[in-house]
């Protein structure tokens, strides 16, 4: 029997000192979990200077040539956590290639390759796990693959950022405007310099491309997502959704229906009463439906260096475990024959529409024709004053495909009474 289990890390960022963190303070309860202990070895870095004041473990050591760790035939792991898609991918490749299981935390990468490395994996008898990949610490890959296995999934609700969710909760509750509080998110750390992969929703959709291919079996990659970020949101847009009795939150939506499979970012009301609506700040959180279960949510935090390397964690003693029961390599490809798509401008929903028209007599009038003759019901509406010459109207309409909508928004924007279409966001109705 293997006296313990060899790890070495690609990147010794955030994630990856947490990882080591969490490794070294509980290694008991590691090494009673697993039965063996799991050994840090080679760490590569390209600077080792830059982490002097970090305190390694005494059986790790880091080395500046990656090609260091693939040759060295006692590690069993490798734990890639640099990020990035090009150099991460032929590390990757190549440790497959040498016989070395993988762990990593890459959502861009595996969001552009997941399934073609998950054959290499196959095809060279390795493991490849990547539960980091999506919402930091919560365990939602491994539910779909395995607690939840038994299920057809039908639909993923998922809070899978938390700066946008940080971003928007802070909005909704100080009643401040986007640009305000992005700043302030920046001048805390949580949102980055250049804030665009987590605004404008691709982030979300790289992990909604992972989740979607593992609970529908389908090779699904990022350009199969479709994609809105939350930079277009006006505080006035959260405060009609709470007359209305709405929370906003930045979504991923993937649903298999009979018609085919979609998947979608966007910002979208949900129903105050949802348990989405009490995820707040930085939290992210996963609601399933599946056709035994029925409903589930799991929350927790979404990225950080021990929450993080909690999920990396478990992935190597998931592994650590097949390398000592002698069963590595044996996972079943995810992906079976290709499922149809179906597109987002048929999907439908509720929508919330907030316009600036003249304030005069028969603007109601003129709206409500348009929307009578794209057979579409407004549900309610609220009317306030701007100024002296306009108001500003926030709709809720019955629920419609996407392009009724663009072809409501079309004729409103020649409507001569209406000013400006300011705002379309979804509302989520059961
Ligand atoms: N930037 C991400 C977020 C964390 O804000 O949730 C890493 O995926």
């Amino acid at each position: 029997m293997k006296q313990g289990v060899k790890i070495a890390l690609l990147g010794f960022g955030t994630v990856g000192q947490g990882t080591v963190e969490l490794l070294t303070k509980n290694l008991d309860v590691i090494q009673n979990r697993i039965s063996v202990p799991v050994i840090v070895d080679k760490i590569y870095v390209r600077n080792p200077d830059k982490y002097s004041h970090v305190a390694l473990p005494a059986t790790a050591a880091f080395v500046t040539d990656y090609k260091e760790i693939l040759q060295d035939s006692s590690i069993d792991i490798v734990v890639e956590v640099m990020g990035g898609t090009t150099f991460a991918r032929t590390c990757i490749e190549e440790a497959i290639i040498a016989g070395k299981h993988v762990v990593t935390a890459n959502k861009d990468l595996l969001a552009e390759a997941g399934p073609y490395l998950m054959e290499l994996a196959t095809k060279h008898h390795v493991d490849l796990r990547f539960e980091a990949s999506v919402a930091g610490a919560i365990p939602i890959i491994r539910a779909l693959y395995d607690s939840f296995g038994s299920n057809q999934i039908t639909e993923i609700m998922g809070i899978l950022n938390g700066t946008t969710n940080f971003i928007l909760s802070k909005m909704s509750e100080d009643g401040l405007g986007y640009e305000e509080v992005l700043k302030e998110a920046q001048d805390l750390g949580y949102a980055e310099a250049d804030p665009t992969s987590d605004v404008e929703g691709y982030d979300a959709a790289r992990k909604l491309a992972i989740l979607g291919s593992i609970a529908f079996n389908k090779r699904i990659f990022f350009e199969d997502v479709s994609c809105e970020g939350i930079t277009q949101i006006d505080a006035s847009d959260i405060q009609f959704g709470k007359e209305f009795g709405y929370t906003i939150k930045l979504l991923g939506i993937a649903r298999e229906t009979k018609k085919g499979l979609s998947l979608n970012v966007h910002p979208a009301f949900i129903a105050n009463t949802h348990p989405l609506a009490s995820v707040r700040g930085s939290f992210n959180a996963v609601f399933l439906r599946g056709n035994g279960f029925d409903e589930a949510m799991f929350y927790g935090r979404g990225a950080g260096s021990l929450p993080t390397g909690s999920s990396i964690v478990s992935d190597v003693m998931e592994v650590a475990r097949n390398v000592v029961q002698g069963k590595t390599g044996e996972m079943k490809q995810f992906y079976y024959p290709q499922k149809t798509m179906y597109s987002s401008s048929k999907i439908e929903s509720a929508y919330y529409i907030r316009m600036t028209v003249d304030n005069s007599t028969g603007v109601l009038a003129k709206v409500a024709t348009k929307l009578a003759e794209q057979r579409i019901s407004a549900h309610s509406v609220i009317q306030r004053k701007a100024d002296n010459d306009t108001a500003t109207l926030a709709i809720i309409t019955s629920k419609c495909p996407h392009a009724y909508i663009q072809n409501l928004i079309d004729s409103f924007n020649h409507l001569r009474v209406v000013r400006e279409v300011g705002s379309v966001i979804r509302i989520m109705v059961e």
